[in-house]
């Protein structure tokens, strides 16, 4: 049987901020058979992920293109690897059968076919929504957050956070495990229904519209009279500038992402290194995938907080392959609350 592939792709190098025109829809047909001897896989796509750091790999030149495996270039035309859940359509692989539903690296697109040694593994649901195995319980956002603050941050109870994009995929999860552990929580987003979100649903003690601000280190200093112990970074630029230069004593800071930076390469965060060494400050960056040590305790921990609803999966669905390129623009707009995800078909 064949069928007509539609996936989403880009029409060139993409070096500033991303426009709807700069993807294109393709089509192709995909046999759905296999040769006989091969370990690939065929998979129908049903929930893709939407992440910021596939504009790095969409640039002309990004030195994390040789950094991780998980960030090579892009080629215009090329379909773009991200991760999702999946239904197995066709099998060479014995480990995996026709109809199984798996989680792992696919593609923006309605099959993926995936080579024997792709990153993928079968997916057990637990009886939660597929989309919250990309999201609050998937490694670009739930690990990463989970991570992130556990591991980079070592938080203890009463210590200070601050959290930028807020409201995003990880940082509301940031957010959330620091209340949970009894951190004082102070989040930034981009509007005032953000803001009331993060105060009003997600239990922080405080948060801020960082676009309504003219002088972010006395915003900071507003929040946080008494300083900064750990700041969660999603956004680099003037934010971890002021926010290095209100933090307590051997404050912490994990750099998660730099989103502010990912449009504008003349933008770079120089936090003052005097403060660093006199606070004696530990900058860190670090990436979700070097923390599967902690996977299991992240998804034994997650799925609890779920179940008993002391921890809310924030999810942003658009529907369609079609949805692609507009939900992946809307993250350097601001447009999504909560993880972006896009539902390319129904189970
Ligand atoms: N290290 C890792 O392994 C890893 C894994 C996943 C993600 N990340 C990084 O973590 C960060 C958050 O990712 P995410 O998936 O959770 O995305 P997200 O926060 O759900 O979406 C992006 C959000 O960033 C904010 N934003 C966009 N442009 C901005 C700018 N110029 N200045 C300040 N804020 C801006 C917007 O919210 P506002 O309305 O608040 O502006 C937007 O909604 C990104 O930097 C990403 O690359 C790292």
């Amino acid at each position: 049987m064949e069928v007509t592939n539609r996936y989403t792709t880009i029409k060139t190098h993409i070096d500033a901020a991303p426009k709807e025109s700069d993807f294109e829809l393709m089509t192709a047909p995909l046999v759905l058979s296999l040769e006989p001897g091969s370990a690939d896989i065929i998979v129908k796509n049903l929930y893709v992920s939407i992440d910021p750091y596939q504009l790095n790999r969409m640039k002309t030149y990004s030195p994390t293109h040789t950094l991780s495996d998980y960030s090579l270039r892009i080629t215009p035309a090329q379909a773009i690897e991200a991760y999702g859940v999946a239904k197995v359509v066709v099998s060479g692989n014995p480990e995996f059968e026709k109809g199984e539903l798996v989680v792992g690296l696919i593609e923006w697109g309605e099959y993926s076919l995936i080579k024997s040694g792709g990153i993928i593994s079968k997916l057990d649901p637990m009886g939660f929504p597929l989309s919250h195995h990309v999201g609050i319980l998937g490694l670009t956002s739930g690990l990463t957050a989970y991570a992130g603050f556990f591991e980079i941050c070592k938080p203890k109870k009463g210590e200070k956070v601050f959290v930028s994009a807020a409201s995003g995929a990880v940082g509301n999860l940031v957010g959330q495990y620091a209340k949970l552990l009894g951190c004082y929580v102070v989040g930034c987003a981009g509007t005032k229904e953000k803001v009331a979100l993060l105060k009003e649903k997600l239990g922080f003690d405080d948060a801020f519209n960082y676009k309504e601000e003219n002088d972010l280190k006395s915003t900071l200093k507003r929040y946080f009279p008494e300083g900064i112990d750990i700041y969660y970074d999603n956004v680099g630029g003037e934010m971890q500038e002021a926010a290095v230069a209100n933090m307590n004593r051997f404050g912490r800071v994990a750099v998660c992402g730099v989103i502010s930076e990912y449009t504008d390469d003349g933008k770079r965060a120089a936090p003052d290194m005097l403060d660093i060494v006199y606070r004696r400050i530990r900058i860190q960056g670090f990436l979700a995938a070097d923390h599967i040590n902690v996977y299991a305790d992240f998804m034994s921990t997650t799925c609890d907080h779920i179940r008993s609803g002391k921890i809310l999966a924030l999810e942003d669905i658009s529907d369609g392959v079609e949805s692609i390129p507009s939900a992946f623009v809307g993250l350097f707009r601001g447009h999504n609350i909560g993880k972006k995800i896009v539902r390319i078909a129904e189970e």
